[in-house]
């Protein structure tokens, strides 16, 4: 069996949680970031693990159009779905369900969340702004859920 992990990171967060994820894994692993490589071969793979970061309520945009574009070929795959993010409580259901297609969500058999991190030294002005203002949050925070990462694998692997 061949899996492919593909994810969008702005800041590395996600990145760190697809490495992670990767480690735990059973299969052979292939490891895309949309943000270099859009054009996939998804012939080889048997499972394929989508996931991404939340912006103001959005996963990122290589995410969505990767979903959209492949969405007949994901179809016929073994599907996993993650975010990362900083939201906590209900919103982290709201933001995995509005963030994936509804013909994806309803096949995945694993879907996480992560957790995040901010990291104010990496942030623009405005994001920093937005990040003080929304979260209260005046110095670097990382609260990635490795729990909720194992717990995912485990489901993968167990497909
Ligand atoms: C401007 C800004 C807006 C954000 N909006 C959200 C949000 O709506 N929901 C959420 O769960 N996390 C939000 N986050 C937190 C990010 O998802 C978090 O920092 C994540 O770890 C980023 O991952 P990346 O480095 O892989 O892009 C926001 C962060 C920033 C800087």
């Amino acid at each position: 069996m061949s899996t492919l992990i593909v994810y969008a990171s702005k800041y590395g967060c996600t990145e760190k949680c697809v490495k992670l994820m990767s480690k735990e894994l059973n299969d052979k692993v292939d490891l895309i970031n949309l943000k270099n490589i859009r054009d996939i071969d998804l012939s080889k793979y048997d499972k394929v693990i989508i996931g991404g970061s939340i912006y103001i309520g959005r996963i990122q945009k290589e995410v969505t159009e990767f979903c959209s574009k492949n969405l007949d070929k994901l179809k016929e795959k073994r599907i996993g779905l993650f975010i990362c993010g900083m939201q906590e409580g209900d919103m982290i259901n709201t933001e995995l369900n509005q963030n994936f297609p509804s013909e994806l969500l309803e096949i995945a058999e694993a879907k996480g969340h992560f957790g995040g991190e901010f990291i104010l030294d990496k942030m623009n002005f405005m994001e920093k702004l937005i990040v003080k203002k929304v979260s209260k949050v005046t110095s670097n925070k990382s609260n990635i859920l490795e729990d909720n990462i194992h717990k995912f694998t485990q489901e993968i692997n167990s497909i």
